[in-house]
């Protein structure tokens, strides 16, 4: 596995991919890894010849700078973890690679973008979309892999793709979870042992018959400060907090 820290160099390397008539594939992603992650890398490894994934973790989409600083990070195991999985490319920049014009410029998107985690987290989607976009004209692939755990994000990734006329395909892949049914995230290693045994009632309460609001009422009660449950496009979409980790899980609406 190459790992590279330029962007230039990250740009050479994607080009004579594609140059050598081969499909490429990649995988955003912050690190410390989990096994959603490794869905990822295994559905692009089926799909295309080559693989990239890089490890940034974006300052931009973090309103809260003390998850930002909490925000886990195992680069040692990340690494063994996608040489292990066949990965081709590592790209692991640096902040003012990625960051030269300190964050004059940005995408924003201003409807989907201020609801649900947007209303909760000013700014977080502009600096997804930001980042997303620079990782895409980086590499270039021909299809990019994006977890349903964050489905709005997904979604506005998706429409920024087609807005922009990018040529890369956004492909959402189904959400992992825990054998306890909680949705694996990065963020669950920061659980107390008494939260981690409540955070997957979560994805009880929300499998359960009943109205968002009937639901959000049920989350109250189980112990969880609860951001928002929504019903969007037939499914049902929340966001609360343990402790100090807030948790993100949806479901088909039933
Ligand atoms: O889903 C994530 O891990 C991040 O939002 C992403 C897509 C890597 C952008 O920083």
């Amino acid at each position: 596995m190459k790992v590279l820290q330029k962007a230039t160099k990250t740009q050479d390397f994607c080009r004579a991919v594609r140059a050598a008539g081969e499909q490429l594939g990649f995988v955003p992603t912050m690190g410390a890894l989990h096994r959603g992650h490794l869905s990822l890398v295994e559905r692009a490894k089926q799909e295309n010849l080559r693989v990239a994934v890089s490890i940034f973790v974006n300052p931009t989409q973090f309103d809260d700078r003390e998850d930002l600083q909490n925000y886990p990070q195992n680069y040692d195991s990340d690494q063994e973890a996608l040489r292990n999985a066949g990965v081709d490319l590592l790209f692991l920049p640096a902040y003012d690679e990625i960051y030269a014009d300190t964050y004059r410029y940005r995408i924003s998107e201003n409807k989907m973008s201020r609801e649900m985690e947007g209303a909760h987290r000013p700014g977080h989607f502009d600096g997804v979309l930001t980042v997303v976009m620079k990782l895409l004209n980086i590499i270039h692939p021909h299809r990019a892999y994006f977890g349903e755990k964050d489905w709005q994000q997904y979604l506005l990734v998706r429409d920024m793709a087609r807005t922009f006329f990018l040529d890369t395909e956004i492909i959402p892949c189904p959400l992992v979870r825990e054998d306890d049914g909680l949705a694996m995230s990065s963020r669950n290693a920061r659980l107390t042992a008494e939260y981690r045994r409540t955070a997957p009632k979560l994805y009880e309460i929300l499998s359960r018959k009943g109205s968002a609001e009937e639901k959000r009422q049920e989350l109250l009660r189980a112990g969880f400060e609860v951001d928002y449950v929504v019903k969007r496009n037939g499914r049902i979409l929340a966001a609360a907090v343990l402790g100090n980790v807030r948790l993100l899980d949806n479901v088909p609406a039933n």
